[in-house]
């Protein structure tokens, strides 16, 4: 079974039972400045999971593309991956338990035909919130699974997505199979690694609020969400999802390109760590966000990618300065613009990317082996210490086995534990920065934020009038204390046209214009002429809005209802964002 026939399956399966599919949204979150990348089917969904009327209905399936920072230092085993699939059914007050697990176990055991012998289920034995979920139990019994194969676990485990982070959640329950030629277990033990999670139905009852309260949504809601590469390898019969046919090209090509086999269990982390960022370095640039590499946010993380891949190529011993990750690239494009047809009109930008980042990249490695050089001149003693270890690491993006390698040559050793060490507490930093991204992408959007978002469409309108209709949306990014807006035009705004603009804002809040909402045929906003920042990402039903005469946008919200809310609109600053692309930075006082 290959990725297109589960995609296929899956969507119609839903389609049959009354849902629309809508299309993944990007990567890149739009409009959502808390969160880095849309890490599961559910995120681009949160306001009609927390009672927003949605275009499409009430019942809802999609693919998403998503990222997750968090599992970037264990790419490189048999079932992690950076960018994954996500297949997912919604109930937006909808449908609720028995309808969710018995589509589940239908589309599992009848149409994808996986045998109900290896299958097993956890849901959740209650808290002070909810008592136990025996209404699930016994749905999962009807429909055959044994009582043995139930395991009621806590909020560690079947809470989604934590007790800690704030938004929509609630208890779910999980859909495990056994990953293995072995006999199945009768008894399903939930700590054996052997049996791998495939799918997660989680029932959002509920909005996580600031000071731990547990606030009911308005509506009962169903969010699931089924990885795709794990699916497919099961299915195709592999405990290496690298061996699926989802990865086969790429992984083929990583051996072409070196010469080497994937299966010598030398090689093969590597090639799996280069296939996995390959992929997510094509689908995060290839986005319309315009992403490159930096030092924050998004482009750190793709900084990051790129040279972690050419760092395993190095140990692959590929010649970095031939054309390799183009050629990888180009596979990855052409396979995924299949479904996200962004990936094709930007594929100069990605390659590019690619290109200059590796340029920059063998720049720093060149100036890193001259601080080495130095470093051993002035060493103490026959060893290199963890803080040179680490700088060599985390400045000149020296792993540490070329340290270790290059310390060899000189008769000298390294440090290796206590640089360990230190790597260790920098990753627990960092994710607990990305964690910290996580939870603001599902928290609650305040009042604040509600206001920029609408100030972001009267900035739109008012840039338009002073420096006329070739500008767009090119990007947005908004905390609760300020808004930036990225947008084409091609040059420096004079002083006297940021005034202008901050004052038609400011004439626009003044006016007091009443800000609404309105559903309608893509077709019919185009033709209205609304502003859409990525219109192929909307579905045939969009939502719109219209602030009076001044503004028509498409739009997923939230808004204020009234301008008048707004307050005084400033601009700070503002400045290049990248070519063509100009920003501007304000605030709402
Ligand atoms: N939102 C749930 C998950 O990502 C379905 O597992």
């Amino acid at each position: 079974m290959n990725i297109i026939k589960l995609k296929d399956i899956f969507l119609k399966f839903f389609e049959e039972k009354g849902h629309k599919i809508i299309p993944s949204a990007p990567i890149i979150p739009e409009n959502d400045p808390t969160c880095l990348f849309n890490t599961a089917g559910m995120q681009p969904l949160v306001p009609y999971l927390k009672g927003q009327p949605h275009p499409e209905g009430s019942r809802l399936v999609d693919v998403q593309k998503c990222f997750r920072t968090n599992d970037l230092d264990s790419i490189g085993d048999t079932t992690h991956h950076t960018f994954f699939e996500m297949l997912g059914n919604w109930s937006l007050g909808d449908y609720f338990k028995k309808e969710s697990i018995t589509w589940s176990f239908e589309l599992l055991t009848k149409k994808l035909n996986i045998p109900v012998e290896k299958l097993a289920v956890t849901v959740f034995k209650g808290n002070k919130i909810v008592p136990a979920d025996n209404e699930s139990a016994e749905i999962w019994k009807s429909l055959g699974i044994s009582e043995k194969r139930i395991a009621f676990l806590g909020e560690e485990n079947n809470w989604w997505p934590n007790m800690e982070l704030l938004g929509p959640c609630g208890p779910d329950t999980e859909i495990f199979y056994w990953r293995s030629e072995e006999t199945v277990p009768e008894v399903f033990d939930p700590e054996d690694e052997t049996w791998v999670e495939i799918w997660n139905n989680v029932f959002m009852q509920y909005n996580h609020e600031e000071n731990e309260t547990f606030t009911p949504l308005k509506n009962k809601n169903v969010d699931t969400g089924l990885g795709i590469e794990r699916v497919t390898a099961i299915l195709e019969g592999y405990t290496d999802n690298y061996k699926s046919s989802i990865w086969k090209d790429v992984i083929s090509k990583i051996e072409e390109i070196s010469g080497l086999e994937y299966d010598n269990s030398e090689y093969t982390k590597s090639m799996r760590i280069i296939a996995d960022h390959i992929r997510a370095i094509v689908i995060i640039s290839g986005d319309n966000a315009g992403i490159k590499p930096s030092n924050t946010d998004q482009g750190y993380i793709l900084r990051r990618l790129i040279r972690r891949m050419i760092r395993y190529a190095k140990k692959l011993n590929i010649d970095i300065n031939s054309n390799w990750e183009q050629e990888l690239a180009v596979l990855i494009i052409n396979e995924y613009s299949k479904y996200y047809n962004e990936l094709e009109k930007n594929q100069n930008d990605i390659l590019e990317t690619l290109k200059n980042e590796k340029i920059k990249f063998n720049r720093t490695l060149e100036k890193g082996l001259k601080e080495f050089e130095k470093v051993i001149k002035n060493i103490d003693g026959d060893k290199i210490n963890k803080d040179i270890a680490f700088r060599l690491y985390d400045t000149f993006g020296f792993p540490i086995e070329l340290t270790e390698e290059l310390a060899k040559e000189q008769g000298l050793k390294v440090d290796t534990e206590g640089f360990k060490e230190k790597f260790k507490e920098h990753q627990e930093k960092s994710r607990a920065g990305s964690e910290a991204k996580f939870k603001g992408g599902l928290a609650s959007t305040g009042e604040m934020e509600t206001k920029y978002h609408t100030a972001t469409h009267l900035l739109n309108a008012a840039l338009k009038q002073v420096l006329g209709s070739h500008v767009h949306q090119k990007g947005s990014n908004i905390t609760a204390e300020r808004m930036r807006f990225d947008f084409s035009h091609p040059e420096k705004m004079t002083d006297e046209q940021k005034q202008k603009a901050e004052e038609l804002v400011n004439k626009y809040i003044d006016m007091a214009i009443p800000v609404e909402r309105m559903e309608m045929k893509k077709e019919e906003a185009i033709a209205l002429g609304a502003e859409a920042m990525f219109i192929e990402k909307y579905g045939e039903i969009v939502s719109v809005y219209k602030i009076g005469d001044v503004s028509l946008e498409l739009c997923g919200g939230p808004h204020v209802k009234n301008t008048s809310e707004l307050g005084h609109f400033k601009i700070k600053k503002e400045e290049s964002s990248s070519a063509g692309v100009r920003r501007i930075k304000a605030i709402l006082e």
